[in-house]
């Protein structure tokens, strides 16, 4: 069954721009991507998108529908009312290039800041052991495809953007909490979450956990932990003596 949806969709550069509304076919089982792709075969040929994998895993389609930060390709049209007009806006933290195509560079340059895995030495055997929990811990960090939807809808970056000198935004800060509870790395990393990436900035609002699309839960699991062994490290003096003769 097919229907007209009616589609707001931002179209402009860095220079400014504007919302266009659109009447575009919706056919059954459809997400907002396929209507985005329809509109520019059929009505705007210019307009710019990004996108790759259509399947949830690249993290190259996101921008904002309805106001929320949203994968367009995992975004089912039945979610909305078929009178509902869909509104669909380029990520609001990051600058506009085109369109719904946002400049993420931001983000690449915090990847590149994080000193790399650096592991131990191997047992005797050749062999690396790790804990189950540490391995689960690990994989659900490592599930993240990058979207940065976590990133656009923290408030921090999001309303504040000289923050994002001083931030590097939630999915960094469980990148360090992945290193940093990693039993076989070897970086302490804790006092340059605080000092150096922000850590002391995010007020645990937990808006970055809602639109993860992975479900990982970034606040719960990698952030509060970490939080914790910040704090351990500086206000617990036997954490303190510890962690200078090589404990961890
Ligand atoms: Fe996207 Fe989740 Fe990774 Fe953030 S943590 S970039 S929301 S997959
Ligand atoms: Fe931002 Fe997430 Fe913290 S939304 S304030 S990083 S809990
Ligand atoms: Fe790859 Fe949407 S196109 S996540």
């Amino acid at each position: 069954m097919s229907y007209d949806a009616t589609f707001r969709v931002w179209r402009g550069d860095a220079e400014g721009g504007d919302l266009q509304s659109f009447t575009v076919a919706v056919n059954e089982g459809e997400v907002v991507l396929d209507v985005i792709h329809r509109l520019q075969s059929t009505q705007v040929g210019d307009l710019a998108v990004r996108w790759n994998c259509k399947a949830g895993k690249c993290g190259s389609c996101s921008a904002e529908i309805n106001g929320r930060p949203r994968l367009m390709c995992m975004t089912r049209m039945s979610t909305f009312g078929e009178d509902e007009t869909v509104t669909v806006t380029p990520l609001r933290a990051f600058p506009v290039i085109r369109d719904l195509v946002t400049d993420v560079s931001f983000n690449y340059e915090q990847a590149a800041r994080i000193p790399a895995f650096t592991p131990k030495a191997r047992e005797e055997d050749g062999n690396h052991r790790m804990q189950q929990v540490d391995v689960e811990r690990s994989q659900e960090f490592r599930k993240c495809i990058e979207c940065w939807l976590c990133q656009d809808v923290c408030h921090v970056i999001r309303d504040h953007e000289g923050n994002k000198a001083a931030f590097s935004g939630p999915r960094f800060m469980i990148r360090l909490a992945e290193l940093d509870m990693h039993p076989l790395d070897t970086v302490d990393r804790r006092d340059a979450a605080q000092d150096e990436f922000g850590l002391g900035y995010c007020n645990i609002t937990k808006c970055c956990s809602e639109v993860c699309p992975e479900g990982i839960h970034i606040t719960d699991n990698g952030i509060i932990p970490l939080k914790e062994r910040v704090v351990d490290r500086r206000f617990d003096p036997l954490t303190w003596l510890g962690s200078k003769i090589g404990r961890r």
